[in-house]
């Protein structure tokens, strides 16, 4: 197993109740890191807090919706309390609520606009204040490939996934002075209840799959070993940058052969 370096180090993953956040506390807790979890889903929440109440780690869980400010500080607050002064903050908390840009209602616009990148700004206000403070800590935003680049029928999705880019520069620029680096992990697709809830078990076998060049879907782990790399120290340079993890999928757009017989290449 891989030592990332952060045995000992407490790690807030929003959004840790499921899909990738969910992988990269199971990877956190393996590393021997006191883990905190926020999530809106209490009950999956609770469930998760019960699975590691036998890993021996210390894990701490606030249920709450990143969208509201007071609750978060509340939380933070609570979590260094138990666990100690937060030195890794992992945002995965996301939605995404596929429709025509015809038919987009103006409040589902702002639903995802603002769980996906108010959320992000908000929790990493709170918590990069007191990183700033003590000269450390490192700051993971989970963007997407839609971060750089359109998708049909998420155009809410898309634009909030631009805006977590432009958000991780402009942190990283405001705070590496002060020994905090700030950067965005840009998953390609990955196999999670968000997808499975958006898209048919035909489509993801059949055309997803079909368009990635290492010919699977990524699995949360691939995403977590990517998000405990940006926390971990061998990242000590890495920052106001994102890292793709897409298996080649954003690589280029001829993705097959033209026609042409090489063989079995
Ligand atoms: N699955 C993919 O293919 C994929 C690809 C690129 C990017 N992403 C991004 O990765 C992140 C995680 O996605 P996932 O696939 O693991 O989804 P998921 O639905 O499995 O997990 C998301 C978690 O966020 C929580 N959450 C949602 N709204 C919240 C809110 N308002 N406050 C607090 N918690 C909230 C949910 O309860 C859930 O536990 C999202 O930001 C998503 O946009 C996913």
């Amino acid at each position: 197993m891989i030592d990332y370096g952060l045995t000992g180090s407490t790690i807030i993953v929003a959004g840790g109740a499921s899909g990738i956040g969910r992988a990269i506390v199971n990877l956190a807790v393996s590393q021997g890191c006191k883990v905190g979890l926020l999530d809106a889903n209490e009950s999956l929440l609770k469930t998760v807090l019960a699975d590691l109440a036998t890993s021996g780690t210390k894990v701490a869980g606030r249920s709450l919706d990143i969208r509201d400010e007071p609750a978060i500080h509340a939380a933070v607050e609570d979590i260094e309390t138990v666990l100690g002064p937060v030195s890794g903050l992992v945002n995965s908390a996301g939605i995404s609520r596929p429709g025509l840009a015809t038919d987009i209602a103006a409040n589902t616009w702002s639903d995802v606009i603002d769980v996906n990148l108010k959320g992000s700004f908000l929790l990493s206000r709170e918590v990069g204040r007191r990183m700033v403070s003590r000269g450390k800590g490192s700051i993971v935003l989970v963007s997407s490939v839609d971060g750089s680049g359109g998708h049909a029928a998420r155009t809410h999705y898309s634009a909030s996934k631009h805006g977590v880019l432009g958000l991780v520069k402009s942190l990283a620029i405001e705070w590496g002075r002060h020994g905090v680096r700030v950067n965005a992990l840009c998953p390609g697709i990955v196999d999670t209840p968000l997808l499975r809830g958006n898209i048919s078990a035909d489509h993801i076998s059949g055309v997803m799959e079909d368009r990635i060049p290492m010919a699977r879907l990524s699995t949360g782990e691939d995403q977590a070993k990517a998000a405990l790399f940006l926390l971990s120290d061998a990242a000590s340079y890495v920052s106001g940058t994102s890292l793709t993890v897409d298996g080649g999928l954003t690589s280029g757009y001829f993705t097959h052969l033209n026609g042409e017989d090489w063989g079995s290449h």
